[in-house]
């Protein structure tokens, strides 16, 4: 039946709000990692093909998306080469289908979609099978759609209906699943010890708490968001694996708010946006307290120095404060590598709000469709 909006104003904002349950639902009755999670569909009655088979015949990884699924997929390429050791590609599927590429005979190529029916997606998957690439796996939020029909394995992602345009829980979601096939692959290359796969199960079980303790940030956005809402520009900067984190940041305030934002990798600032920035421009910062901590930093200076304005989302201990010209969001705790899961929630909620400052159609931004079923 219909989805009710309970106490939200827009299905973007609940959705927004369902990521912990939908986090928990995907690790409700995993007790470890294991192959069979990503085993295929099994249409018609007849069982669906092993994935611990197929993830003995593989040693690389081509990933084919669009929108945000294709972001989860870039993020997921740092998970599956760190844990896994992988190689991993990422493709926007527009573009792959209709280039002239080397299919590797021993990867595993991966589809990611919220609907499972975007055509672009569909058709690289089927252009990826007429080059002879049969070992296919779709991360998919829609059991029945055509993706996981066509693929040999399938992973179901645990978002629920999704109905606002903007994908906010269906990305949460598949980030989790694809975290979860980085282990399952680990594991079945011999890379994955016990106590490993134990720490980062209780990191994954420990998610909904640390995404509440996110969304209780959303005073602070609401904040950021008034004055965002008065521009016309904005930049996003990350690094390493929350450089896609950036992306999303910036394709949700663009595609809602119609604000024109673009994501940076903070270390190309200088071959380019910095000749952009100016007071006008605010600049996001995903912040977390990893190893590109320093280096970031850094590139943070650099923008406050051309008198550029930062709005920071920084983990705890990061020791940046805010000052002049320098917003400071604290996250709740440092998250390790599932840390994009979280540091993306924030940003879902400045685009929100912004949106709503500036009066657009949250759940039905012009000119976009939920899913795009014609090419
Ligand atoms: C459209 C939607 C996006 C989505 C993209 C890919 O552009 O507006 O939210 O990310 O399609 O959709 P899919 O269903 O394949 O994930």
């Amino acid at each position: 039946g219909a989805v009710e909006l309970g106490p939200y104003r827009h299905y973007m904002q609940k959705e927004i709000f369902e990521q912990p349950r939908a986090i928990a639902d995907t690790l409700d009755g995993i007790e470890g990692i294991v192959a069979e999670l990503f085993d295929g569909a099994g249409q018609d009655g007849r069982s669906g093909a092993s994935a611990w088979r197929v993830f003995q015949e593989i040693d690389s990884i081509l990933i084919l998306a669009c929108g945000t699924s294709y972001y989860s997929g870039c993020t997921a390429k740092y998970w599956l080469e760190e844990i896994a050791g992988i190689p991993t590609q990422v493709e926007v599927a527009s573009e792959y289908r209709y280039r002239t590429s080397v299919p590797l005979p021993r990867q595993l190529v991966v589809t990611i979609s919220q609907s499972g029916e975007t055509a672009d997606t569909l058709a690289a998957l089927r252009h990826a099978q007429s080059l002879g690439l049969t070992n296919t796996l779709t991360v998919c939020n829609v059991a029945t759609s055509a993706m996981v029909r066509e693929s040999k394995l399938a992973y179901i992602t645990r978002a629920g209906v999704e109905i606002g345009v903007a994908s906010t829980k269906a990305f949460t979601t598949q980030l989790a699943g694809l975290f979860l096939l980085t282990l399952a692959l680990a594991q079945s290359k011999g890379r994955l010890t016990p106590e490993a796969e134990a720490a980062h199960l209780k990191a994954m079980r420990h998610l909904p708490v640390a995404l509440q303790a996110v969304l209780a940030l959303e005073p602070q956005l609401i904040g950021w968001a008034e004055e965002f809402a008065q521009k016309d520009h904005a930049l996003f900067l990350g690094r390493g694996l929350h450089y896609p984190i950036a992306m999303e940041g910036a394709l949700k305030l663009k595609e809602i708010s119609y604000i024109h934002a673009e994501a940076y990798p903070a270390g190309e600032l200088k071959h380019g946006p910095l000749a952009l920035v100016t007071s006008d421009m605010p600049v996001v910062a995903v912040a977390p307290n990893d190893a590109l901590l320093e280096k970031l930093k850094s590139n943070l200076q650099e923008v406050r120095a051309r008198g550029g304005v930062l709005y920071v989302l920084a983990d705890a201990d990061t020791q940046i404060d805010s000052g002049e010209g320098m917003h400071v969001i604290r996250m709740p705790e440092h998250y390790g590598q599932l840390s994009p899961i979280l540091h993306v929630v924030p940003l879902q909620l400045l685009a929100y709000h912004t949106a709503l400052a500036r009066g657009t159609d949250v759940d039905k931004p012009r000119n976009l469709a939920k899913s795009v079923t014609v090419e």
